[in-house]
């Protein structure tokens, strides 16, 4: 999804529900609220099958003008979102190198260095695949799709189990910030997960 595409819908969506000024006539406003709440009860439905609902709702709402109903677009909507939260845990990660943290913690983070660039594979592969979709390739694609996307959510998983030994209070600056970080790029994942399984399930 193309940034700036998604920075227009969000400020269509704004201007929409923020300036209700611009919808002056009595019917210009009815239309206005109808399409609000329908959008919103789009996206709802798409999140529903999801285990972190409002994460899904809150980032991938904008995507509701154009993806509708349509569960191929919300798949690839929910990959995009991780894509973008993934690749900034890894920029964060790589300036981790040189922080003065405890030898357990140096280890597990350089453990998530090297997961997160494999779960950042997994999911362009996962994001490449959505954007070939075709009825002929169907069931091979959606089963490509699932082994990424399982693939790209244990990196992650099995990068937060390195810092389960340490407590968080212990921890130091940095590793609270990429643990948080990784923590929200997991539960974008699992949701991208579930999105694709809706996919599968409802077909193309
Ligand atoms: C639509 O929203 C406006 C402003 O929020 C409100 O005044 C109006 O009563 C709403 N109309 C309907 C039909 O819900
Ligand atoms: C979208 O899906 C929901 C739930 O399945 C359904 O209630 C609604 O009518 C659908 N809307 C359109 C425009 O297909
Ligand atoms: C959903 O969107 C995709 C990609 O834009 C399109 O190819 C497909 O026909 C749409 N599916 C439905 C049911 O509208």
């Amino acid at each position: 999804m193309n940034s700036c595409i998604t920075f227009t819908l969000i400020s269509l969506l704004l201007a929409l529900n923020l300036n209700p000024s611009l919808a002056s006539s009595r019917g210009l406003t009815d239309d206005t609220n109808a399409s609000i709440t329908q959008y919103s009860s789009y996206v709802k439905n798409a999140c529903h099958v999801t285990r972190f609902q409002s994460l899904c709702i809150r980032t991938l709402w904008p995507f509701a003008i154009i993806a509708k109903n349509n569960s191929s677009i919300w798949a690839r909507a929910g990959v995009a979102v991780t894509i973008t939260d993934t690749k900034e845990a890894l920029r964060r990660l790589l300036r981790t190198r040189n922080s003065a943290v405890g030898k357990r913690e140096r280890i597990a983070l350089s453990d998530c260095r090297e997961l997160f660039v494999d779960s950042l594979d997994n999911l362009y592969k996962s994001l490449n695949v959505l954007r070939k979709l075709n009825a002929d390739e169907f069931q091979r694609q959606i089963s490509d799709l699932a082994t990424w996307l399982s693939a790209a959510l244990t990196d992650q998983d099995t990068c937060l189990d390195g810092f389960a030994e340490t407590s968080v209070i212990a921890s130091s600056s940095t590793v609270r910030m990429i643990r948080r970080k990784a923590t929200k790029c997991m539960q974008l994942c699992s949701n991208a997960l579930a999105l694709a399984n809706k996919l599968a399930y409802d077909g193309l």
